[in-house]
């Protein structure tokens, strides 16, 4: 078996930095390539385009379903992980982002970085051989955003003109769901509390034309299609941040916000939650959740991912 990988040409070489690195019509791509990819997961069938491939994952930040997605992933692709982080290794002891770009991109056909700056990842790429891909930066979650949209199309759909509400924070999510509703056309309600708002600054005029901003979340979720949210407060620092927990009370997706959205509404959380901050018990848990898909379509999705940036279309 030989790997269906193609050299990557410097200069070419296509990184998945964030969601506007790609164009509606490679999104339409790789959602039905996913479709394909999890339909011969399902069936046991064995697709190795990546034989003998390896994906080096860099942590700097703690994750479970990003490592086990790459992982896995990458495994039923025919090739294998490395995992790195910066605790136990020289990446988190002062070796350049440059010079670390280069040596494990020498190695290794293709790379997912899980930092804190975009600008880190950024300067990583620069330096890189291969492909980079972005498993969680302060900035974005563009993987999380994808499996996101893959799920609301297997349940409803394309997600063309269709009404998403973001409930909370002005975090990597909200503003990768802004770069989405741009790229693949579709409306995005977000409200977030006094003093957590987004940064005009980071807004271009055309998201402008998917972007409503609410100051109270009823209105945000009223006749949406999906309704999204995400923690107050990353886990483990809930202590910490008590004075966000008092400033966002308001914001929980309850049973009565669901209610203001379409009959038909879903609700999506990209996980890890806290039932009863963020989202009640009752709403995470009912019928309109699809959590636990959203969570799965996370390995179909980056599957597809890998396989076009190293491949390209099968
Ligand atoms: N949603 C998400 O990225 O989960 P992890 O932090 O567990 O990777």
């Amino acid at each position: 078996m030989t790997s269906l990988a193609k050299p990557q040409v410097p200069g070419q070489i296509k990184h998945y930095l964030e969601f506007a690195d790609l164009t509606r019509e490679e999104y339409d791509y790789l959602l039905n390539r996913s479709v394909w990819l999890k339909n011969q997961f399902k069936r046991y069938e064995t697709w190795h385009p990546l034989h003998d491939r390896t994906l080096a994952m860099i942590f700097e930040k703690h994750s479970t379903r990003t490592r086990l997605s790459f992982e896995a992933g990458i495994h039923q692709l025919g090739g294998h992980a490395v995992y790195l982080n910066t605790r136990d290794t020289q990446l988190g002891r002062g070796e350049p982002v440059e010079d670390a770009a280069q040596v494990i991109s020498r190695m290794t056909d293709i790379i997912m970085i899980r930092t804190f700056g975009q600008e880190i990842i950024e300067r990583f790429a620069a330096h890189s051989r291969v492909p980079v891909i972005n498993g969680l930066t302060n900035e974005y979650h563009p993987c999380q955003v994808l499996a996101d949209i893959f799920t609301f199309v297997e349940a409803r759909g394309p997600i063309q003109g269709k009404t998403v509400a973001w409930v909370g924070d002005a975090n990597n999510m909200a503003y990768t769901w802004i770069q989405a509703a741009e790229t693949l056309d579709f409306q995005l309600h977000f409200s977030a509390p006094e003093g957590y708002q987004l940064d005009n600054a980071r807004l271009s005029p055309a998201a402008l034309n998917h972007l409503t901003i609410y100051a109270d979340p009823k209105a945000a979720c009223k006749d949406a299609d999906l309704v999204s949210t995400d923690v107050w407060t990353s886990m483990g620092y809930e202590a910490e941040n008590a004075s966000r927990m008092t400033a966002f009370k308001d914001w929980m997706v309850s049973e009565e916000l669901m209610a203001l959205a379409k009959p038909n509404a879903l609700f999506m959380h990209c996980l890890p939650a806290h039932r009863g901050e963020e989202v009640s018990a009752g709403v995470i848990d009912g019928p309109q959740s699809i959590v636990w898909d959203e969570a799965e379509n996370r390995l179909h999705v980056q599957k597809a991912l890998m396989e076009y940036l190293l491949c390209g279309r099968i």
